[in-house]
């Protein structure tokens, strides 16, 4: 029994996944610096500073919190303190994970204040869909899945956002699988929530996400009630006014962030991160399609991140998954009711144009095993 990656050579598996994915060793080693508390000078300083570099990646003047769980839990946030008793949500599910999206209002009991608009798994919402639903009724928050890890389909927020405040209602996104990965324009596509993950296109481990928050949306939560307690965003603002949280943070991971950071901005550069992402994203659809595959998501509406391939040649992907494990390569089969029917192919993070040629050799040296 082990819980560490290697593969039978002894080599770090190398992770084509939508998540946790590969993380470089220099932020390995970043995580493993002695810590100060987080009632102190020197973590009140990280935390000015890493809030300040991500309002800098997603250009925002909003508040950014940075919370000790996984991005499911900004989702359930975003529920307790954005839906007032009297208030209307909609919900724009396009795949598993906006679906559970709108689950988690129903779980919170705010079933009854939610409306939502089912769209076809593969298919994007256009911003079209969204004119005529807020057109249709008065709603108050707009939830949103910006890059739907499921079906590889990204969502235009750049086009959406502008609708929404046009109709006057608040706006959260879910950016789990993409901030860092493609540009994320808070303030100019008028976002007031965006959240995600580290384990992302981050490339550093789970246990840290991050939100920005709007000045509208701290004004909504005063209005809301039964806000709870952990995910409270007035008890989170009142933290950050003094660079802290209301309860300890995930200080290595904040660290680590902070290098991230600083990589991101001022060494690769955000504009060739993301392009780089893109290219590995078409390299990856292309490559699909070359062997005789099919794209899952519809066209004008491919994820830059992460591919979901249909399964049309009718290879047997969950042996295909456990082969390439043994050669040290792990990518992963569809996603719940997808699975078999599709596979998924991501590059997030630090994997490189090379790693991703290399990969995608390899999976064409099994194709015969997996016939
Ligand atoms: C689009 C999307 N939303 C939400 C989540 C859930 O995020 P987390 O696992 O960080 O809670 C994921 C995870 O894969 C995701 O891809």
């Amino acid at each position: 029994m082990t819980y560490d990656n290697f593969d039978p050579d002894g080599q770090k598996i190398k992770l084509f996944t939508p998540g946790p994915v590969q993380v470089p060793d220099w932020i390995l080693t970043e995580l493993a610096k002695p810590n100060d508390t987080h009632r102190s000078n020197p973590y009140r300083e990280l935390h000015a500073l890493v809030r300040a570099k991500m309002q800098k990646l997603l250009h925002t003047h909003n508040d950014v919190f940075f919370w000790t769980n996984s991005g499911t839990g900004v989702m359930e946030a975003c529920i307790w303190n954005l839906i007032g008793p009297d208030d209307k949500a909609i919900f724009f599910p396009c795949g598993a994970f906006g679906e559970r999206w709108a689950k988690t209002a129903e779980q919170c009991g705010k079933g009854d204040n939610s409306v939502i608009v089912n769209v076809e798994w593969g298919k994007g919402v256009s911003a079209e869909l969204v004119k005529k639903e807020l057109s249709q009724d008065k709603y108050d928050v707009v939830f949103m899945t910006m890059n739907e890890t499921s079906t590889g389909v990204m969502n235009p927020i750049w086009k959406i956002g502008p609708i929404v405040k046009e109709y006057g209602a608040l706006l959260c996104v879910d950016s789990v699988s993409c901030m860092a990965g493609v540009d994320i324009n808070v303030d100019a596509w008028g976002i007031d929530v965006a959240l995600a993950s580290t384990q992302k296109c981050f490339a550093l481990p789970p246990g840290l996400a991050i939100s920005s928050v709007s000045a509208a949306a701290l004004e909504k939560a005063k209005t809301v009630p039964n806000r709870g307690n952990y995910f409270d965003f007035l008890d989170m603002l009142k933290k950050s006014q003094s660079n802290e949280t209301p309860s300890t943070p995930a200080i290595p991971l904040l660290r680590a962030l902070n290098t991230m950071l600083d990589y991101i901005l001022d060494e690769e550069g955000p504009e060739n991160r993301y392009k780089r992402h893109a290219s590995m994203a078409k390299y990856i659809r292309e490559w699909a399609v070359q062997q005789g595959f099919e794209i899952f998501s519809e066209e004008g509406y491919h994820s830059n991140t992460v591919v979901t391939i249909k399964n049309n040649l009718n290879l047997n992907t969950a042996k295909w998954v456990k082969k390439a494990i043994e050669h040290g390569y792990r990518f992963v089969d569809g996603y719940g009711d997808l699975k078999g029917k599709t596979f998924r192919i991501a590059a997030m993070g630090e994997i490189s144009m090379n790693d991703v040629k290399e990969f995608l050799t390899l999976l064409m040296k099994l194709f015969d095993e997996v016939k």
